[in-house]
Protein backbone atom coordinates (compact mmCIF):
# COMPACT_ATOMS: atom_id res chain seq x y z
CA UNK A 1 0.00 0.00 0.00
CA UNK A 2 1.36 3.62 -0.54
CA UNK A 3 2.26 5.48 2.04
CA UNK A 4 -0.30 7.91 3.39
CA UNK A 5 -0.17 11.47 1.66
CA UNK A 6 -0.13 12.81 5.40
CA UNK A 7 3.11 12.77 7.09
CA UNK A 8 2.04 13.56 10.42
CA UNK A 9 0.73 9.96 10.58
CA UNK A 10 4.25 8.39 10.93
CA UNK A 11 7.20 10.87 10.80
CA UNK A 12 9.61 8.06 12.16
CA UNK A 13 8.93 6.80 8.43
CA UNK A 14 9.72 10.17 6.85
CA UNK A 15 12.96 10.42 4.74
CA UNK A 16 13.56 13.11 7.01
CA UNK A 17 12.15 13.05 10.36
CA UNK A 18 14.10 15.54 11.97
CA UNK A 19 12.77 17.98 9.56
CA UNK A 20 9.05 17.81 10.90
CA UNK A 21 11.50 18.61 14.99
CA UNK A 22 12.20 21.98 13.39
CA UNK A 23 9.14 22.65 11.61
CA UNK A 24 7.21 22.19 14.98
CA UNK A 25 9.78 24.36 16.93
CA UNK A 26 9.39 27.08 14.69
CA UNK A 27 5.70 27.11 14.10
CA UNK A 28 5.72 27.31 18.01
CA UNK A 29 8.26 30.33 18.15
CA UNK A 30 6.10 32.10 15.26
CA UNK A 31 4.59 35.05 17.50
CA UNK A 32 0.99 34.53 16.36
CA UNK A 33 0.65 30.92 16.90
CA UNK A 34 2.54 31.26 20.28
CA UNK A 35 -0.16 33.97 21.02
CA UNK A 36 -3.16 31.46 20.12
CA UNK A 37 -1.76 28.37 21.79
CA UNK A 38 -1.60 30.07 24.38
CA UNK A 39 -4.93 31.49 24.62
CA UNK A 40 -6.01 27.98 23.70
CA UNK A 41 -4.46 27.03 26.90
CA UNK A 42 -5.66 29.56 29.44
CA UNK A 43 -9.48 28.43 27.72
CA UNK A 44 -8.56 24.88 28.74
CA UNK A 45 -8.48 26.19 32.52
CA UNK A 46 -5.65 24.15 33.37
CA UNK A 47 -4.74 24.50 36.92
CA UNK A 48 -1.45 25.28 39.01
CA UNK A 49 -0.77 21.36 40.70
CA UNK A 50 -2.67 19.41 37.47
CA UNK A 51 -2.11 16.22 36.38
CA UNK A 52 -2.31 16.32 32.42
CA UNK A 53 -1.88 14.54 29.54
CA UNK A 54 -1.12 15.94 26.37
CA UNK A 55 -1.76 13.57 23.04
CA UNK A 56 0.08 14.09 20.27
CA UNK A 57 3.01 16.09 21.77
CA UNK A 58 5.44 16.12 19.34
CA UNK A 59 8.50 18.30 19.93
CA UNK A 60 7.06 19.44 23.33
CA UNK A 61 6.48 22.64 22.36
CA UNK A 62 2.54 22.82 24.43
CA UNK A 63 3.87 20.32 26.72
CA UNK A 64 6.74 23.31 27.92
CA UNK A 65 3.71 25.64 27.72
CA UNK A 66 1.45 22.91 29.79
CA UNK A 67 4.25 22.45 32.37
CA UNK A 68 4.54 26.50 32.85
CA UNK A 69 1.09 26.06 33.39
CA UNK A 70 0.82 23.42 36.15
CA UNK A 71 3.94 24.80 38.28
CA UNK A 72 6.65 22.41 40.04
CA UNK A 73 3.23 20.57 41.97
CA UNK A 74 2.01 19.32 38.90
CA UNK A 75 2.50 17.07 36.12
CA UNK A 76 2.48 17.05 32.67
CA UNK A 77 2.61 13.85 30.24
CA UNK A 78 3.22 13.48 26.68
CA UNK A 79 1.84 10.72 24.45
CA UNK A 80 3.36 10.49 20.83
CA UNK A 81 4.38 7.72 18.35
CA UNK A 82 7.03 9.47 16.80
CA UNK A 83 10.14 8.32 18.81
CA UNK A 84 12.26 10.63 16.66
CA UNK A 85 9.73 13.55 18.15
CA UNK A 86 9.49 12.19 21.82
CA UNK A 87 13.38 12.37 21.50
CA UNK A 88 13.55 16.08 20.72
CA UNK A 89 10.64 16.70 23.07
CA UNK A 90 12.80 15.02 26.44
CA UNK A 91 15.80 17.54 25.25
CA UNK A 92 13.63 20.26 24.88
CA UNK A 93 12.30 19.70 28.21
CA UNK A 94 15.87 19.28 29.85
CA UNK A 95 17.41 22.53 28.30
CA UNK A 96 14.25 24.17 29.59
CA UNK A 97 14.84 22.96 33.42
CA UNK A 98 11.36 21.40 33.16
CA UNK A 99 12.22 17.68 33.07
CA UNK A 100 11.08 17.18 36.57
CA UNK A 101 7.28 18.33 35.31
CA UNK A 102 7.56 16.34 32.36
CA UNK A 103 7.00 13.18 31.26
CA UNK A 104 7.19 11.58 27.37
CA UNK A 105 5.39 8.44 26.40
CA UNK A 106 5.40 6.49 23.57
CA UNK A 107 2.14 5.43 22.60
CA UNK A 108 -0.85 5.80 20.02
CA UNK A 109 -3.50 8.35 20.21
CA UNK A 110 -6.44 5.45 20.05
CA UNK A 111 -4.91 2.95 22.99
CA UNK A 112 -3.30 5.52 25.20
CA UNK A 113 -0.82 3.54 27.48
CA UNK A 114 -2.41 5.11 30.64
CA UNK A 115 -4.55 4.30 33.42
CA UNK A 116 -8.69 5.15 33.28
CA UNK A 117 -9.41 8.23 35.35
CA UNK A 118 -5.84 9.13 36.58
CA UNK A 119 -5.57 12.61 34.83
CA UNK A 120 -7.27 15.99 35.64
CA UNK A 121 -6.89 16.93 32.07
CA UNK A 122 -6.80 15.75 28.22
CA UNK A 123 -4.99 18.32 25.82
CA UNK A 124 -4.85 17.96 21.87
CA UNK A 125 -3.12 20.20 19.72
CA UNK A 126 -3.26 19.73 15.77
CA UNK A 127 -3.48 16.44 16.53
CA UNK A 128 -7.33 14.79 15.60
CA UNK A 129 -6.90 16.08 12.31
CA UNK A 130 -3.75 13.77 11.47
CA UNK A 131 -4.69 10.77 13.38
CA UNK A 132 -6.41 7.59 11.46
CA UNK A 133 -8.90 6.81 14.02
CA UNK A 134 -10.08 9.92 15.69
CA UNK A 135 -13.09 9.45 17.60
CA UNK A 136 -10.93 6.41 19.01
CA UNK A 137 -8.69 9.16 20.36
CA UNK A 138 -11.61 11.16 21.81
CA UNK A 139 -12.60 7.96 23.41
CA UNK A 140 -9.03 7.40 25.26
CA UNK A 141 -9.14 11.09 26.02
CA UNK A 142 -11.92 10.81 28.02
CA UNK A 143 -11.53 7.53 29.47
CA UNK A 144 -8.00 8.81 31.10
CA UNK A 145 -9.33 12.03 32.25
CA UNK A 146 -11.08 11.57 36.28
CA UNK A 147 -14.74 12.42 36.47
CA UNK A 148 -14.92 16.62 35.96
CA UNK A 149 -11.63 16.52 34.39
CA UNK A 150 -11.24 18.90 31.25
CA UNK A 151 -11.20 17.09 28.08
CA UNK A 152 -9.65 20.17 25.80
CA UNK A 153 -8.58 20.10 22.16
CA UNK A 154 -7.89 22.55 19.20
CA UNK A 155 -7.44 21.88 15.70
CA UNK A 156 -7.22 23.99 12.39
CA UNK A 157 -9.80 23.96 9.87
CA UNK A 158 -8.61 23.59 6.02
CA UNK A 159 -12.08 25.46 5.41
CA UNK A 160 -10.78 28.75 6.83
CA UNK A 161 -7.70 29.56 4.70
CA UNK A 162 -8.01 32.98 3.15
CA UNK A 163 -4.69 34.25 1.00
CA UNK A 164 -5.15 37.73 -1.42
CA UNK A 165 -3.82 36.47 -3.86
CA UNK A 166 -4.09 37.89 -7.65
CA UNK A 167 -5.41 34.46 -8.86
CA UNK A 168 -8.38 33.13 -6.97
CA UNK A 169 -8.74 29.88 -8.72
CA UNK A 170 -5.79 28.97 -8.70
CA UNK A 171 -5.45 29.51 -4.91
CA UNK A 172 -8.95 27.52 -4.06
CA UNK A 173 -7.75 24.62 -6.37
CA UNK A 174 -4.17 24.45 -4.32
CA UNK A 175 -5.85 25.12 -0.88
CA UNK A 176 -8.82 22.69 -1.33
CA UNK A 177 -7.17 19.89 -3.32
CA UNK A 178 -4.27 19.27 -1.55
CA UNK A 179 -6.44 19.47 2.11
CA UNK A 180 -9.13 17.27 0.29
CA UNK A 181 -6.15 14.66 -0.64
CA UNK A 182 -4.72 15.47 3.01
CA UNK A 183 -7.26 14.84 5.88
CA UNK A 184 -10.36 13.09 6.29
CA UNK A 185 -11.48 15.38 7.10
CA UNK A 186 -10.10 18.30 6.35
CA UNK A 187 -12.62 20.91 8.05
CA UNK A 188 -11.94 19.40 11.26
CA UNK A 189 -11.92 22.41 13.91
CA UNK A 190 -15.37 22.75 13.34
CA UNK A 191 -16.38 19.44 13.86
CA UNK A 192 -14.69 19.93 17.35
CA UNK A 193 -17.70 21.04 19.65
CA UNK A 194 -19.95 18.85 18.39
CA UNK A 195 -17.72 15.45 18.57
CA UNK A 196 -17.72 16.79 22.37
CA UNK A 197 -21.07 16.80 22.67
CA UNK A 198 -21.83 13.21 21.57
CA UNK A 199 -19.28 12.22 23.30
CA UNK A 200 -21.24 13.17 26.81
CA UNK A 201 -18.93 15.74 28.33
CA UNK A 202 -20.73 18.94 29.72
CA UNK A 203 -20.84 22.25 29.70
CA UNK A 204 -18.71 22.18 26.07
CA UNK A 205 -17.36 25.43 25.30
CA UNK A 206 -15.85 27.12 22.30
CA UNK A 207 -12.80 29.21 21.39
CA UNK A 208 -12.46 30.28 17.63
CA UNK A 209 -9.16 32.16 16.87
CA UNK A 210 -7.35 33.49 13.87
CA UNK A 211 -3.89 33.01 12.58
CA UNK A 212 -3.26 35.79 10.88
CA UNK A 213 0.48 36.92 8.92
CA UNK A 214 1.39 40.07 7.07
CA UNK A 215 4.73 38.62 6.37
CA UNK A 216 6.43 35.63 5.22
CA UNK A 217 7.64 34.66 8.33
CA UNK A 218 9.85 31.11 7.79
CA UNK A 219 6.78 28.76 9.40
CA UNK A 220 4.77 30.49 6.71
CA UNK A 221 7.00 30.72 4.38
CA UNK A 222 7.60 26.96 4.03
CA UNK A 223 3.87 25.97 5.02
CA UNK A 224 2.77 28.07 1.77
CA UNK A 225 5.86 26.34 -0.49
CA UNK A 226 4.65 22.49 0.90
CA UNK A 227 0.97 23.54 -0.48
CA UNK A 228 2.58 24.28 -3.79
CA UNK A 229 4.56 21.37 -3.97
CA UNK A 230 1.88 19.18 -2.55
CA UNK A 231 -0.61 20.38 -5.60
CA UNK A 232 2.45 19.31 -7.92
CA UNK A 233 2.49 16.26 -6.80
CA UNK A 234 -1.08 15.26 -6.06
CA UNK A 235 -1.63 16.45 -10.14
CA UNK A 236 -3.67 19.49 -9.43
CA UNK A 237 -1.47 21.98 -11.11
CA UNK A 238 2.16 22.02 -13.05
CA UNK A 239 5.09 23.33 -11.88
CA UNK A 240 5.04 26.25 -14.01
CA UNK A 241 1.48 27.22 -12.34
CA UNK A 242 3.26 26.31 -8.51
CA UNK A 243 6.27 28.66 -9.36
CA UNK A 244 4.17 31.27 -10.64
CA UNK A 245 1.74 31.15 -7.34
CA UNK A 246 4.71 31.73 -4.87
CA UNK A 247 6.50 34.20 -6.75
CA UNK A 248 3.18 36.38 -6.46
CA UNK A 249 3.06 35.46 -2.74
CA UNK A 250 6.66 36.56 -2.35
CA UNK A 251 6.30 39.79 -4.44
CA UNK A 252 2.86 40.69 -2.30
CA UNK A 253 4.84 40.68 0.58
CA UNK A 254 8.39 42.53 -1.15
CA UNK A 255 5.13 45.08 -1.48
CA UNK A 256 4.06 45.19 2.30
CA UNK A 257 0.31 43.90 1.28
CA UNK A 258 0.99 40.04 1.97
CA UNK A 259 -1.94 38.96 3.85
CA UNK A 260 -2.71 35.13 5.13
CA UNK A 261 -5.30 34.01 7.65
CA UNK A 262 -6.80 30.38 8.93
CA UNK A 263 -8.66 29.81 11.47
CA UNK A 264 -8.18 27.53 14.27
CA UNK A 265 -11.02 26.11 16.59
CA UNK A 266 -10.85 25.25 20.51
CA UNK A 267 -13.06 22.89 22.17
CA UNK A 268 -13.02 22.11 25.98
CA UNK A 269 -15.72 20.34 27.71
CA UNK A 270 -15.93 18.21 31.56
CA UNK A 271 -15.84 15.01 31.84
CA UNK A 272 -19.33 13.73 33.69
CA UNK A 273 -19.02 12.98 37.35
CA UNK A 274 -21.82 10.42 37.61
C1 LIG B 1 1.06 18.56 13.87
S1 LIG B 1 1.84 17.62 15.13
C2 LIG B 1 1.35 18.51 16.60
C3 LIG B 1 2.38 18.41 17.73
C4 LIG B 1 2.07 19.24 18.97
N1 LIG B 1 0.76 18.94 19.52
C5 LIG B 1 2.17 20.73 18.69
O1 LIG B 1 1.13 21.38 18.47
O2 LIG B 1 3.30 21.23 18.63
C6 LIG B 1 0.87 16.15 15.22
C7 LIG B 1 1.45 15.12 16.17
O3 LIG B 1 0.58 14.00 16.28
C8 LIG B 1 1.38 12.81 16.35
N2 LIG B 1 0.56 11.68 15.96
C9 LIG B 1 0.00 11.39 14.75
N3 LIG B 1 -0.71 10.25 14.81
C10 LIG B 1 -0.61 9.80 16.11
C11 LIG B 1 -1.15 8.68 16.80
N4 LIG B 1 -1.94 7.79 16.19
N5 LIG B 1 -0.85 8.55 18.10
C12 LIG B 1 -0.07 9.45 18.75
N6 LIG B 1 0.46 10.54 18.14
C13 LIG B 1 0.19 10.71 16.83
C14 LIG B 1 2.52 13.11 15.40
O4 LIG B 1 3.62 12.24 15.59
C15 LIG B 1 2.81 14.56 15.74
O5 LIG B 1 3.70 14.68 16.80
Amino acid sequence: MPPHPDPWRAIDRQPEPALYVRMMESRGQTPTQARLRRRFLRFCRIRSGFDVIEVGSGSGVVARDLAALVGPRGHVTGVDKSRVLLAAARRGAREAGLGRRLTFRHGDAARLPLATARFDGAVAVTVLLHVSRPQAMLREMVRVTRPGGVVALQDQDFGTQVLDHPDRALTRRIFEGVAARMYPEPFSGRTLVRRLVELGLERVRLLADVYQVRSLDPFTHNLLRRRADLATRFGLIGAGAAARWIAAIEQAEARGHFVFTFNYYGAAGLKPRA
